[in-house]
């Protein structure tokens, strides 16, 4: 359990709430446990139609908390944040996130599993993997591609740039901008909408649609293979100390 991830349940909507707005929400290892313990849940019980991700007012997610993340590095599959990855993979349910404000990293990469995506023009989603000295990860790797194209995917995971919301919705990463005011209500309204349709035929449509997923769990544990290892690498210790210590990384002398 943990107090930064609220759970609710809406009628047939389960709705996960990141709420650790001190911190722009980046998630510890208790909030993965939490998250994967919901869509657990969204998967196993057939009461469950439609799972909603929300974050705060003005956040998102910033990512991994990179301070719990070098104190407790993610180890084997069923880390908190590698059995997040997993079960997001594998819902059964159409997920639907409402994006305001940042979202870094896992942020990002949890979008590319949600099946609706509303976001608000001063969203700020960025991919800093490489800028970290670590790799994407939650199978972004072959998703993005997919989802845009190899060039475009490439600027964004490369060069690490933030790109708003209107953009979000060219790359295909989101369907629509709403404003700030209403994002809440109208990604419970989609939520609620999913939700009321015939729960079988939405079950079978959203498997179709996501097609076979045993290549993108072999590509999530591929990532999370190279991450672990990159993770102990010099050239990640020098950009996460550097964001630690509120300073530029100079990774100039780095082989
Ligand atoms: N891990 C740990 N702490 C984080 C964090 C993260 N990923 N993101 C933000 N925080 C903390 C900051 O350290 C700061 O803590 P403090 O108030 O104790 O100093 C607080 O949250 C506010 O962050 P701040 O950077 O001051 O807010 P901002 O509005 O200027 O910038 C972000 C917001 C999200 C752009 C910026 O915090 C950021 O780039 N975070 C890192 C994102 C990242 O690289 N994530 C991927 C990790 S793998």
């Amino acid at each position: 359990m943990s107090e930064y991830i609220e759970r609710r349940r809406e009628g047939h909507v389960l709705v996960m709430r990141i709420a650790r707005p001190d911190k722009k929400n980046a998630l510890t290892v208790d909030m993965y446990e939490a998250l994967a313990d919901g869509l657990a849940e969204a998967r196993e019980n057939l009461d469950i139609r439609a799972v909603v991700l929300l974050g705060s007012e003005g956040t998102f997610c910033a990512g991994n908390d990179i301070q719990d993340f070098l104190s407790r590095p993610p180890r084997g599959d069923d880390a908190p944040v590698n059995r997040y990855l997993v079960e997001l993979a594998r819902a059964t349910v159409p997920i639907v996130a409402g994006v305001d404000g940042n979202a870094v990293g896992i942020g990002t990469t949890m979008l590319l599993h949600c099946d609706l995506v509303l976001v608000t023009a001063r969203a700020s989603l960025r991919l800093p993997f490489v800028g970290l000295g670590i790799v994407p990860e939650a199978g972004s790797t072959l998703l993005l591609p997919k989802i845009m194209g190899h060039a475009r995917a490439a600027e964004l995971v490369l060069l690490g740039d933030a790109f708003d919301g209107a953009r979000a919705v060219e790359l295909g990463i989101a369907n629509h901008v709403v404003a700030p005011e209403t994002l809440e209500s109208d990604v419970m309204d989609l939520a609620e909408r999913l939700a009321s349709q015939p729960p079988g035929a939405m079950r079978e449509t959203k498997r179709l649609l996501k097609g076979d997923t045993d290549q993108l769990q072999a590509v999530i544990a591929e990532e999370v293979r190279i991450f672990s290892a990159q993770l102990h690498s010099a050239e990640a210790r020098e950009a996460f100390t550097a964001f630690m210590e509120k300073r530029k990384p100079d990774f100039s002398n780095l082989g």
